[in-house]
């Protein structure tokens, strides 16, 4: 596990020598990820590119902050060292590889990412998906390094076989709502609460999280009604005119 004290005297001395100050007061993203949680995907979408994604990774983290609410982001993965040195709350990978550290090119090993300071990823988005076998093989690796999976499944049936391969948190995201306008809240929520039932019965020790189209505060407070705890969401933030001001509407629903 993470060496608090090391990295506490690193980052005095980093202030020292005039570095920029992370934000957030606090390395929770240490421990387990607090909930109910917003997590914010931002894919590979232009708007988050380079310069760009740290500056939504640092409006997430202040508004996270001001609202002292518990949010996580998964910004792309060329700039996830760079981000997870910026801000103090827990940074996500998007994706994750089965394949051990070696003489291989292009994969993204669990201890790579853990190197690089994330403290979870997802695994298995419906925009990446990875065989089951390959889910079975990362997850042990992950938790013997402290990364917390959030695995995502399209459907019932994947949530559930998901969730005996025991992630921390299933995602549940029907593919046809992803970057749309209508929330899976609200076009399916029997697919939400359905996920929720099938996983607690499945594993009671699966935490449930829903995505797609989640775009209000509203859709924040009826994913938590159906039995989740929290939802993971892209455009919603991403595409907004203002994202912080769209972070910070959506943050109300987590109360
Ligand atoms: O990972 C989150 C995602 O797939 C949902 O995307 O744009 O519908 O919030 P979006």
């Amino acid at each position: 596990m993470p060496r608090l004290t090391e990295e506490h005297d690193g980052e005095r001395e980093g202030v020292r020598r005039g570095r920029a100050k992370p934000i957030c007061a606090s390395r929770a993203f240490l421990h387990p990820m607090r909930t109910p949680v917003i997590v914010v995907n931002f894919k590979v979408y232009p708007e988050v590119l380079g310069r760009r994604g740290w500056d939504l990774a640092k409006a997430c983290a202040a508004v996270a902050d001001d609202a002292g609410a518990s949010i996580v982001i998964a910004p792309p993965l060329a700039d996830l060292a760079h981000v997870a040195k910026s801000v103090r709350i827990p940074v996500f990978g998007q994706h994750v590889d089965a394949m051990e550290a070696g003489a291989r090119t292009g994969w993204l090993p669990p201890e790579a990412l853990r190197e690089a300071g994330a403290a979870g990823t997802l695994v298995n988005h419906s925009e990446r998906k990875i065989p089951y076998k390959n889910i079975a093989a990362i997850l042990p690796r992950c938790h013997a390094l402290g990364l917390e999976v959030i695995a995502c499944a399209d459907d019932l049936l994947e949530a559930e076989r998901l969730a005996r391969l025991s992630p921390d948190f299933i995602a549940i995201e029907p593919p046809e709502l992803i970057g749309g306008d209508v929330s899976v809240t609200s076009a399916k929520p029997e697919v939400v609460s359905g996920a929720v039932e099938r996983i607690r019965k499945a594993n009671p020790q699966v935490r449930v999280l829903c995505g797609a189209g989640v775009k209000t505060s509203k859709d924040v407070r009826k994913a938590l009604e159906l039995g989740t705890v929290g939802v993971l969401l892209a455009s919603g933030v991403v595409k907004a005119k203002d994202p912080a001001k769209a972070l910070r509407e959506l943050v109300r629903g987590l109360r």
